[in-house]
């Protein structure tokens, strides 16, 4: 099994360059479902064919799905939401304020990612596409250490909250029912599943997560940090797909301006994530609806290229920790180190070696501290940070 997920910015192409992916490995021969967990659903309409909450054939080898978020919430979440709207119920202190509290944000995107899990663990499909919502929060609620804690954390402060306005009212404190048996199962069930979720997103050897991008300012910064935050959570990033690049010869009269600017950010995002493989997918003469222009743009984003190999093994970024410090390794492939320069700008380091540069947004863990050294072997820079300086 092979899970591929596809994240990036809003409206940079995630769902087309997913099909475009899952069509050509279908017609490889590969077993390929292709899982959207965005609430607003585009799937159907980018391969031109209806589509349900479970996996619908689209073609030979090729399946959909569009979750659906209100019915996954409801099979995970629904007896625990029951409770809590019996317990406000009961303590009159249900309004539209305290209805907020059955639900938190990112939720019911990641009980649609649960499908993932139910997927790998089928063993029905041979590669698992998955077309995200436009936002990297799902795959970070999804890398916390202790899936559990964190649930439990998010939940019960409210229940605290909850409890701390009712006890005033004497006569309420009596009322106010314990999760049944049945309540705490369902959370029990939640919190494993969550946990087999982070394990199987977080196999290095199946699991893979890919960038979506347009050459473009706000795309990219946005692309970057979400870069930093996939390493710093342990995903294997395997590539970066520039979506949208204008064809020399589209990018002449009204638009040579755009093709000169593309041109620029095109060196950034090759400053920004080597060594991971950076494909282009050019923007296509026609609208990219249907399986053909589907392939089409397929062919040519992977060429010979097995779209389910794992395209880069191995993180470029690591943090660890070190008593007070702090070691940001990178995964640099040179160079003279007698070359190498390091510049902290606010939270972005630059790497300078030569005619080499990369550049690293820093996570929040690395603000604010101060670089104190740096070592370069075997390829690894590994650039120590001192204790904070506030
Ligand atoms: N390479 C391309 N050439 C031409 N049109 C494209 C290309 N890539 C995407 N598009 C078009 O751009 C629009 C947005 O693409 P798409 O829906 O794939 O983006 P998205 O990142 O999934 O958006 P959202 O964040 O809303 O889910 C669609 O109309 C799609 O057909
Ligand atoms: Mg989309």
């Amino acid at each position: 099994m092979r899970i591929i997920i596809f994240t990036g910015k809003g409206g940079v192409g995630k769902t087309s360059i997913a099909a475009a992916t899952a069509v050509k490995l279908a017609k490889e021969g590969k077993r390929t479902l292709i899982l959207s967990t965005d609430a607003a659903h585009s799937l159907a309409d980018s391969l031109a064919m209806p589509i349900g909450p479970d996996p619908v054939q689209v073609t030979e080898n090729l399946w959909g799905q569009e979750v659906n978020s209100l019915r996954e919430t409801e099979n995970n979440w629904g007896a625990v939401q029951d409770w809590l709207t019996t317990m406000l119920d009961k303590a009159q202190l249900k309004d539209i304020t305290t209805e907020e509290m059955l639900v938190f944000p990112g939720m019911e995107e990641l009980f649609s990612l649960l499908q993932i899990k139910k997927h790998a663990q089928s063993g029905q499909f041979d590669v698992l596409v998955v077309d995200c919502a436009p936002t990297g929060e799902t795959l970070r609620l999804l890398s916390y250490p202790n899936v559990l804690n964190w649930w439990l954390e998010k939940i019960f402060p409210h229940e605290r909250r909850l409890i701390k306005l009712v006890r005033p009212v004497a006569k309420l404190v009596n009322s106010i029912e314990l999760p049944s048996d049945g309540v705490l199962d369902s959370i029990e069930r939640l919190a494993r599943s969550l946990e087999d979720m982070q394990r199987i997103v977080l196999d290095q050897e199946m699991t893979s997560v890919r960038i979506v991008l347009n050459p473009e300012k706000m795309v990219l910064a946005e692309a970057k940090r979400s870069f930093t935050y996939l390493n710093l959570f342990g995903f294997n990033t395997d590539a970066v797909i520039v979506n949208r690049v204008l064809p020399d010869e589209a990018g002449e009269g009204y638009f040579s301006h755009w093709r000169s600017l593309q041109k620029k950010y095109e060196e950034e995002i090759k400053v920004n994530f080597q060594p991971l493989p950076i494909m282009k997918a050019p923007m296509m003469q026609k609208e990219v609806i249907g399986l053909e222009i589907l392939e089409e743009l397929a062919d040519i984003v992977y060429g010979k290229q097995d779209p389910s190999a794992m395209l880069y093994f191995g993180r470029t970024e690591t943090i660890r920790e070190e008593g007070e410090e702090m070691l940001l390794e990178l995964t640099i492939p040179f160079v003279d180190k007698t070359d190498l320069d390091l510049t902290q700008t606010g939270d972005e380091l630059t790497v300078d070696a030569g005619a080499y540069k990369r550049k690293v947004i820093l996570p929040r863990p690395l603000m604010g501290r101060q670089v104190t050294g740096a070592k370069y072997a075997e390829d690894r820079l590994v650039i120590r940070f001192g204790g904070k300086n506030l």
